[in-house]
């Protein structure tokens, strides 16, 4: 276990001593170790660090605004940018397409940022487990959709290049990060696009993002998953104040998992499963049937796409 008093004290003089008289940028994702590294390096550079939260279109329902909020105090910048990536994503509808499309707006806007800032440094937050991934070619980590932003940059710093999650977790206590960023459930970096089946626009995330929403409420509190949300499979007959409607086919998946490598479904009540189900058809009008997804991983991945 990591001495958090100990490695905040190491981590901030890391940072003022890499970063020098640079600006440094780091991308917020409301994810704890984003949170966690602009929390520290505000802490050690102060207004040579620029935070940059991008607003995709593609968060969760209230994620923006609580977001910026929370950091409000060390300065992020919020970028809005859902046109632009509405207008990147249409018509595609293969999802290594989708990655591709999302994670080549990122890198232009980290280009255009950096650019306008002049800053040369970026901060990341690569954690242990996501070197030895990388190192081992499992999987590439702090991209979006295979494309690098650190590739632009003069230096990366990784201040938790050598701890594990749960360490995370208790140093963003001792930064004073509340505790729904230290326990946040994962999410995806391309957002809830990876949760809408086919082509995303914003009439289908506005609909993934109400169903999630009313998923959460649902779930988190009461059960505690190690992830929970809701996806759009399509659509599909249904009939609705004595009208046939073709409205969205609604997958509810909630798993238990140790680190996303595998993952069991939860085994939840049929009326709790009920529940869901009346509140995403009655609540969301574009919504016609909703299921839910017992399948573990593997053969199933956790998101859809
Ligand atoms: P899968 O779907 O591969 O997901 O079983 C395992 C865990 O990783 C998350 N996930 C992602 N996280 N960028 C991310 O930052 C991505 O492109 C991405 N795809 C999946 C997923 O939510 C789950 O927690």
């Amino acid at each position: 276990m990591v001495k958090v008093e100990a490695f905040i004290e190491s981590a901030i003089e890391e940072i003022r001593r890499e970063a020098g008289d640079e600006k440094v940028v780091v991308a917020l994702s409301g994810g704890v170790d984003s949170s966690v590294c602009a929390m520290l390096a505000a802490r050690a550079i102060g207004k040579n660090l620029i935070p940059i939260y991008v607003d995709t279109g593609l968060m969760r329902k209230g994620e923006s605004e609580r977001i910026c909020e929370l950091f409000c105090d060390i300065g992020v910048k919020r970028v809005n940018a859902a046109e632009e990536f509405f207008a990147a994503l249409k018509g595609i509808v293969d999802p290594e397409e989708k990655r591709k499309a999302i994670g080549e707006r990122f890198v232009r806007i980290f280009e255009r940022e950096a650019k306008a800032t002049g800053a040369k440094f970026l901060l990341q937050g690569t954690i242990y487990p996501d070197r030895i991934e990388s190192e081992g070619g499992i999987k590439s980590h702090h991209n979006v959709g295979g494309m690098p932003i650190d590739m632009m940059f003069q230096k990366v710093i990784e201040p938790l290049r050598d701890l594990y999650k749960d360490e995370v977790r208790e140093v963003a206590g001792g930064v004073g990060l509340p505790l729904e960023i230290q326990h946040r459930m994962p999410f995806p970096g391309p957002g809830l696009a990876v949760r809408v089946l086919g082509e995303v626009t914003p009439e289908a995330i506005a609909v993934v993002r109400e169903a999630n929403a009313i998923v959460e409420e649902e779930l988190v509190e009461a059960y505690r998953p190690w992830q929970c949300f809701a996806a759009l499979l399509g659509r599909g007959t249904g009939v609705k104040g004595d009208i046939r409607c073709f409205g969205w086919v609604v997958a509810v998946r909630a798993v238990n998992s140790r680190d996303g490598m595998t993952a069991d479904p939860l085994e939840l009540p049929f009326t709790v499963l009920g529940e869901i189900a009346g509140r995403i058809t009655s609540e969301i009008a574009e919504v016609s049937r909703v299921v839910y997804d017992v399948t573990p991983k593997p053969p199933a991945t956790i998101e859809y796409e």
